[in-house]
């Protein structure tokens, strides 16, 4: 596996491969990898001849009061890693070579970076795709693969893609999770023996929605509501938000459809948690 750290350098790789016929790869990450990660270098490798991983924790991402400084980071272990998964390159830019002290421009994707996360995190998604549409200009990947587990990024994304013919197809993952269910992401190393225990509550509410789902439960207010009643009854959690939304446009819809996108976000203790699942 080789290691870039500038766009100029990982472009010139890229270009070889491609001149040699191969495809290329890309999976978008922000490090402290695990199971999740690897899930989606593996389907990378499977689509494409060459994969590309990134790591660069994206500092617009992140709100002013959010936890930017404290993001867990261990580069060895995920360069280690990448190795182990057989990833072909590890581009690791710094933050000046992604963002000179001109940078100025930005993508938005109007309404649908303002819905679910997005309320409580204004600026996030602008962020994300801001870095993600830098990454595939630097990259010129043919395919991208992102993780279900952030289920508005992808719907924000593919629209971003669609809306300025970015030609990259963007392949999704299901979520990876612990055995216990927790859904697996970098955060989770905030959480305490009692928050971890406590996180539990997002996959098992989800499970009972499913379950729901699965007698014929088809009313949006009773499901959201069953998991409302399960996360309040665990003291370390605080709603954020819980909502069952049309995946195209991101509104509440009242009755559950096949493809109907039930989200929620919830805080245990200080650590923010996201898990969906699709009806
Ligand atoms: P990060 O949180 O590091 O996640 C990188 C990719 O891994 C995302 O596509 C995410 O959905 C996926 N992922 C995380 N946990 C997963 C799990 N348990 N199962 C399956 N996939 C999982 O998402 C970001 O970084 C950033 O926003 C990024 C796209 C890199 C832009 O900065």
């Amino acid at each position: 596996m080789e290691i870039i750290r500038t766009i100029e350098e990982m472009r010139r790789a890229v270009r070889k491969e491609k001149s040699r016929g191969r495809t290329v790869g890309l999976v978008p990450t922000m490090g402290y990898l695990h199971e999740g990660h690897l899930s989606l270098v593996r389907l990378a490798r499977s689509e494409a001849a060459v994969s590309v991983v990134s790591l660069f924790v994206n500092p617009i991402q992140f709100g002013p009061k959010e936890d930017l400084k404290s993001y867990p980071r261990d580069f060895d272990r995920d360069a280690a890693m990448l190795r182990n998964a057989k990833a072909d390159f590890l581009f690791a830019p710094s933050d000046e070579e992604m963002y000179p002290r001109e940078h100025r421009t930005f993508v938005e994707v109007h309404d649908l970076q303002d819905r679910l996360c997005g309320r409580t995190r204004p600026g996030h998604f602008r962020g994300v795709c801001t870095v993600v549409l830098k990454l595939f200009e630097a990259i010129e990947p043919d395919c991208a693969v992102f993780g279900q587990k952030d289920a508005q990024q992808v719907l924000i994304l593919r629209r971003m893609v669609a809306d300025l013919n970015v030609p990259v197809r963007l392949i999704v993952a299901p979520i990876v999770r612990e055995p216990d269910g927790l859904a697996m992401s970098s955060r989770n190393t905030y959480l305490d023996a009692a928050e971890r225990k406590a996180a539990l509550v997002l996959s098992q509410s989800l499970a009972e929605a499913r379950a729901l789902v699965g007698a014929g439960g088809r009313d949006a207010a009773a499901v959201l509501q069953a998991i409302r009643t399960l996360i309040e009854a665990e003291p370390r959690a605080r709603i954020d938000y819980i909502e069952a939304v049309d995946p195209e446009n991101l509104n509440p819809v009242a009755e559950l459809r096949d493809g109907t996108l039930i989200a929620l976000a919830v805080f245990i203790g200080r650590t923010r948690l996201i898990d969906n699942m699709i009806v």
